[in-house]
């Protein structure tokens, strides 16, 4: 069973995920952090930047993007790589050659996919994945049927995710149908996979990625599979778990040393 940590607020979750990050970045300056784009991760990203202030270096840190969507220019704002760079790269002073973003340029998709999982490699895989979890039971935008061994490639974008993101545009019809994503097989290779959900929007697609059975239908249950996960939720994205008391009273036997 993957360890549930459950927090009063998203800001109580940040900080805690954040202080874990802090932590791994100073016991190895080359940390390899992956990171995930929409609302979820902003609350880690903020109280982030509260450890910068002090002095955290991530100067020598890597990221790499979950995913992209096809189609939209590199300085769109609305792209990953210009959230990343945003979010992450520019208020935590990684190095942007170091921050690696899928190509959703539909010139070049062919070899993206091959492109993106090289860099991975070349980094030496990643260390801490950040994931969100989108109410299809996506995550990054492995859509439900996505193969567990998947590789970063193209996917098509379901029309629920479509409708769920089109609050970051300015009309439904100017959200990409295509994205590019970090397939389930590269994610589960992560070392450490924290799966961040907030908000009563997210209690189900949570209860079945966490308790329900590992499918393919469920793409997010594909974190049952990992030797190293951990949940962490706000008291509304816990509410339809069927063994909260158990998961409280783990977090609350928890040595403080272990970290997350
Ligand atoms: C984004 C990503 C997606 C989101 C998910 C939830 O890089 O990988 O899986 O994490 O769609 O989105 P938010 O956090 O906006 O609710």
């Amino acid at each position: 069973m993957a360890e549930v940590l459950i927090y009063e607020t998203p800001g109580h979750a940040g900080r805690t995920v954040a202080d874990h990050i802090a932590h791994s970045v100073d016991a190895k300056p080359q940390l390899v952090l992956g990171v995930a784009t929409g609302s979820t991760p902003l609350p880690v990203y903020g109280a982030l930047r509260d450890h910068v202030a002090v002095g955290i270096d991530f100067s020598q840190a890597s990221a790499f993007a979950l995913d992209e969507y096809v189609g939209l220019s590199p300085d769109d704002p609305r792209s990953s790589r210009a959230a990343v760079h945003r979010e992450v790269t520019v208020p935590l002073g990684l190095s942007p050659e170091r921050v690696h973003v899928p190509d959703g340029d539909p010139q070049h998709l062919e070899t993206a996919g091959q492109r993106f999982e090289a860099l991975i490699e070349a980094a030496h895989g990643v260390d801490i994945q950040l994931l969100g979890i989108g109410g299809t039971g996506h995550i990054a935008f492995n859509e439900p049927g996505s193969s567990f061994g998947s590789l970063t490639r193209v996917k098509t974008l379901t029309d629920r995710t479509r409708h769920d993101n089109a609050r970051f545009f300015d009309a439904l019809d100017e959200v990409p149908h295509q994205c590019i994503t970090q397939g389930l097989g590269t994610i589960l290779r992560a070392r450490h996979l924290i799966l961040m959900a907030f908000g009563p929007a997210k209690a189900q697609a949570v209860k079945a990625a966490v308790e329900g059975p590992v499918t393919s239908s469920v793409p997010a249950s594909a974190i049952q599979l990992h030797p190293h996960v951990t949940v962490v939720l706000d008291e509304q994205a816990a509410s339809a778990l069927a063994y909260t008391d158990y998961y409280r009273e783990a977090q609350s036997l928890k040595p403080v040393w272990q970290g997350l």
